[in-house]
């Protein structure tokens, strides 16, 4: 297809729908996907298993910065589904827990875990032709990117969207549990010190709340192709 490899940065709330449409996007276009919300997800259930975070949030930070070093994130496809890796074992359905989504936050305002994180994030973009989504991509990791998006919903919209995967995956949970933890993270992420998520100042806004799958990737594919083209 287009012969130009760029990097494509996709940012946004949580439940925001940004990672569907980024991984849409990516195998349309034949790119790489990378979730970068579940490299911090991994470092968390990393934490919990070894006992470096309380259920009620707190961290052993110095334990825990130590042993980044012991922590190897991967993703390997398999039938088509993207599965994240935690030193070399298939975590993709426990950092997907409510009990992770509620630690996530805490985790993913520690400066040395984003630093380790986005210098492999960085590292994962070298030959480009890759689609990352997150909170910082188009800000921290990627802020020359050549395609920028911002995505956001309102939060109920986020919260039913999230309540109905959880449940689909049979994963026991409230509407208000959900709604009140994407509320929650919302404030941590836009409020931290370290790379809080904000909208880059060349990303481009799409409000999703009353989009179609199928209306959002044609907006992305409209956008990619005036860029590659
Ligand atoms: O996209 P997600 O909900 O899976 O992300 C999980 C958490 O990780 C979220 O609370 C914010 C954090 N995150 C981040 O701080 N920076 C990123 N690039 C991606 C995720």
């Amino acid at each position: 297809m287009e012969n130009k490899k760029i990097i494509i940065a996709i940012d946004g709330y949580s439940s925001s729908g940004k990672s569907t449409m980024a991984r849409r996007l990516a195998s349309e276009i034949g790119y790489r996907y990378i979730d970068s919300g579940a490299m911090y997800r991994a470092v968390t259930l990393y934490a919990m298993r070894n006992g470096l975070i309380t259920p009620d949030g707190t961290v052993d930070k110095e334990h825990l910065v130590n042993a980044l070093k012991n922590i190897a994130i991967d993703f390997k496809v398999d039938d088509g589904k993207q599965l994240t890796t935690l030193n070399g074992e298939v975590v993709e359905s426990e950092i997907r827990s409510m009990d992770v989504s509620n630690l996530v936050s805490i985790i993913a305002a520690i400066p040395e875990v984003r630093h380790d994180l986005v210098a492999k994030q960085q590292a994962l973009g070298n030959s480009k032709g890759i689609v990352m989504d997150g909170r910082d991509i188009g800000t921290t990791v990627f802020p020359d990117a050549e395609m920028k998006i911002f995505v956001d919903a309102s939060p109920e919209t986020r919260a039913i969207r999230r309540y109905r995967e959880l449940t689909e995956k049979g994963q026991s949970t409230t509407f208000e549990e959900v709604l009140a933890n994407v509320v929650k993270r919302d404030h941590l992420d836009r409020t931290r010190e370290e790379s809080p998520l904000k909208c880059a100042d060349d990303a481009i806004k799409i409000d999703n709340s009353n989009m179609t799958p199928d209306e959002q990737n044609k907006l992305l594919m409209d956008i990619f192709r005036k860029i590659t083209c």
